[in-house]
């Protein structure tokens, strides 16, 4: 029978995992624990020197628990719908805004299958000219090393829902490798998510924390999401794993269905901005004139932009079905609109109207391609038609795929 271990030393081990990871007690496996200790002391060290140890921070002990406790279970595409979610929604709503450079985070990125992910998702989905630079972090220093090497056997592949977008390439032996354009923008640091990101990392706006805060006490995932928001640009996206939250994190709204766990940092633009109160000036009376019927008022002039911002505001506030109408109104009315055009296709994408939504990006595709690729297109944020070409293309794509 295998001795027992001293229960103050135990707790002591526990303690230093859960203050390192924010790991909740009941997260911290007793057998992972168990089995570091007990290596220790085959190697003919005493508990005393073990507690002795577990006193200071950093040392090699403490690295040895965390190292096995720290799950890092993940595969490419791991819930595929937030990939499609952030392909056909949160990309274009960033590329609205901010068209030149897309960054993302995969916090919590273990052997660097999610980062590798997202990378080839904006490499796939960003039109050509735009920046992807993805980075992914983890406070597993051994899976950082995997994840650099970005050499995957068939176990990163097991449970991989459809392969929506290049990312490896066959290197013989059953292995696969990251392909070079996707490895070139994707970039590995430790960091622990109980701690901010250091300001060199920049923002980002696109951040996926998943299958991670699953194993944090609730003060620890308060403290996280809120290092995480802080590194969100606004109008930024961040996607959680699917039981971490049950509410918005702190300043962020939600987007889409609970079940997507997507939520967003309101942009200032968001919100119709008031018009300044005009204060009337006085002016001289005029002399009376002749008493004649009033003219009507002429009909209000309403753009195509400010329509489809009525249903972007719309949108914002979860009336997806009133929001449809304005943009089949805007439609009707301006039949070569592209921005509205996508807008309504991925609407209908998200109400489930598949058909309608492949035959709306198909008229966006076939409308951009007549376009010269440069032709600026007014839009909430005027955008080149090459955009609105790769934005469908991608789209259509993805469907294929599937
Ligand atoms: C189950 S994996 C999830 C990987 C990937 N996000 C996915 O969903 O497939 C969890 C990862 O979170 C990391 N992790 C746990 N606590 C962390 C912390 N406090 N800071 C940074 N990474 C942490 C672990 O090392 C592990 O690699």
């Amino acid at each position: 029978m295998s001795k027992e271990l001293e229960p103050r030393l135990l707790a002591r081990a526990r303690e230093v995992v859960a203050s390192n990871t924010g790991f909740r007690d009941t997260a911290i496996s007793p057998s992972a624990v168990d089995r570091v200790v007990r290596a220790e002391l085959a190697r003919g060290r005493s508990e005393k020197e073990l507690l002795e140890e577990l006193r200071q921070p950093g040392t090699p002990l403490s690295k040895a628990l965390l190292d096995a406790v720290l799950v890092g279970e993940t595969y490419f595409f791991r819930h595929p719908e937030q990939f499609r979610f952030l392909a056909s929604q949160a990309v274009p709503a960033v590329l609205r805004r901010r068209p030149l450079a897309l960054h993302g985070w995969s916090a919590g990125c273990a052997s660097g299958e999610e980062a590798y992910s997202i990378a080839a998702c904006l490499l796939g989905c960003a039109p050509a000219g735009v920046r992807v630079e993805v980075l992914g972090t983890d406070l597993h220093e051994g899976r950082l090393e995997l994840a650099r090497r970005g050499l995957y056997g068939t176990w990163s592949r097991r449970e991989a829902g459809p392969l929506l977008y290049p990312v490896y390439h066959d290197v013989g032996g059953g292995r696969v490798g990251i392909l070079e354009h996707v490895r070139a923008v994707t970039r590995f640091a430790q960091g622990n998510l109980l701690e901010p990101l250091p300001e060199g990392f920049g923002s980002f706006e696109f951040i996926f924390c998943r299958n991670v805060l699953t194993y944090f006490s609730p003060d620890s995932v308060t403290r996280a999401l809120g290092f995480l928001a802080s590194a969100l640009v606004p109008g930024g996206y961040i996607l959680l794993g699917t039981v971490e939250v049950d509410h918005p994190p702190a300043g962020l709204v939600r987007v889409g269905p609970p079940e997507l766990q997507a939520f967003r940092r309101p942009h200032p633009s968001d919100v119709a901005p008031t018009p300044p109160r005009v204060v009337p000036r006085p002016v001289p009376t005029p002399p009376p004139l002749p008493v004649r019927a009033p003219e009507p008022p002429p009909p209000p002039v309403v753009s195509p932009v400010m329509l489809h911002l009525e249903a972007l505001h719309l949108i914002e506030g979860g009336d997806e079905p009133g929001a449809a109408k304005v943009l089949e109104k805007l439609q009707e009315k301006h039949q070569d609109y592209l921005p509205g055009l996508l807008e309504l296709a991925l609407l209908r994408e998200r109400a489930g109207m598949r058909e309608a939504a492949f035959a709306l990006m198909r008229t966006v595709r076939d409308k951009a391609a007549r376009l010269p690729p440069d032709q600026i297109i007014e839009g909430p944020e005027p955008l080149p038609a090459r955009f609105y070409r790769a934005s469908a293309d991608a789209f259509l794509m993805m469907g294929a795929i599937e």
